[in-house]
């Protein structure tokens, strides 16, 4: 029996559930109803949910959550015309998903704020919420997010080493995506940030709010069963453990409400935190549960031994205000 339910620009069915009943990861999955009208922590923990996010939240509890990651469309607006490099006249090949359009301006931001307040109501007091995204849209999602009562700590910029080149040369070249690392209000207090491992990862002597890594590539890239790259945005997972690392403790529970093909879970479970991931394209839910059958590659090697030893056991919580 198939189960389809119909969200904004995507169509969906339980498939997923279906197809792989004999893996190990058969548990993974849970695929949200109209029928279902709550989901305890208990439920979602270590899960995927295959659904729209903007319902799955209203169906969590309240307060239940450390840390959340959002890497939300992007909205980027790009020309109906296929882009061809001005030199070699091969096709650039862009974000123009599906999952990336919306009407207007106003559309985006209507379902940005929803998305941001869904998830603002299932931090805990003390959480910390994390959002990336380009120039395309990051301004407006900082707008809303002050507008909702998000309080802004930092921003990340995240230099990217190899980023798309800049075929034409009307414009600088955009090497950069901005992480905003925000608490969901002023009052916030003891919520994590672990000074040592920011100091590590930031560049510079003082350890700057800039992290130098490249755009996930190679071995590390999900590929689908056409052998092209299953998902136009998969974040690196040095990204995501930078984010885990300077954020969360072990055992801390962390959100990721579009979660693609599922980087946040995916590097949560390997530093042993607890994951709760939304997403509402079976497709990449389906690359999430290959990825999940996989031996997680994920450690704190790279960093100086002086580092590692530093952080060892590194717990310190500060606070503000
Ligand atoms: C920028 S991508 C996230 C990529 C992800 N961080 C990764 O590393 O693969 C945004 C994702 O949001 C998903 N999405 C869009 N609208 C959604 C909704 N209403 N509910 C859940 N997921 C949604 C899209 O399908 C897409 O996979």
């Amino acid at each position: 029996m198939s189960q389809e339910i119909e969200t904004r620009g995507a169509l969906f069915t339980d498939t997923v559930s279906q197809k792989t009943k004999d893996s190990p990861t058969r548990n993974l999955v849970i695929v949200d109803k109209p029928s279902v009208k709550s989901l305890s922590l208990k439920r979602v923990l270590n899960k995927v949910i295959l659904g729209d996010a903007l319902q799955v939240l209203k169906k969590m509890p309240e307060e239940s959550v450390d840390c959340v990651f959002v890497d939300p469309p992007y909205f980027l607006q790009l020309p109906k015309k296929q882009l061809k490099r001005w030199n070699v006249k091969t096709d650039v090949e862009g974000v123009d998903d599906e999952w990336d359009k919306f009407a207007s301006f106003d559309e985006y931001d209507e379902f940005i704020r929803n998305l941001l307040t869904g998830v603002r109501r299932v931090m805990k007091p003390s959480a910390t919420v994390w959002v990336i995204a380009t120039y395309h849209s990051i301004f407006r999602i900082g707008k809303i997010m002050q507008d909702i009562g998000y309080w802004m700590l930092n921003d990340v910029v995240w230099l990217k080493t190899n980023p798309m080149p800049n075929w034409l040369g009307v414009r600088f070249t955009n090497a950069t995506e901005t992480l905003v690392f925000a608490v969901k209000d002023k009052t916030a207090k003891k919520y994590t940030f672990k000074k040592e491992w920011a100091r590590e990862f930031g560049v510079g002597k003082v350890g700057a709010n800039v992290w130098v890594l490249p755009l996930c590539n190679g071995k590390e890239r999900l590929k689908g069963d056409d052998g092209k790259k299953l998902h136009s945005t998969q974040k690196p997972v040095e990204l995501l453990k930078r984010v885990i690392l300077t954020s969360t403790n072990e055992g801390d529970v962390i959100l990721d409400p579009v979660a693609g093909a599922g980087t946040t879970g995916y590097v949560a479970q390997a530093l042993d935190r607890k994951f709760v991931m939304i997403e509402v394209n079976a497709r990449y839910v389906e690359g999430i549960k290959c990825r999940f059958a996989e031996a997680l590659p994920v450690t704190v090697e790279g960093h100086s031994s002086k580092a590692r030893k530093r952080h060892a056991g590194y717990s310190e919580l500060e606070t503000i205000g």
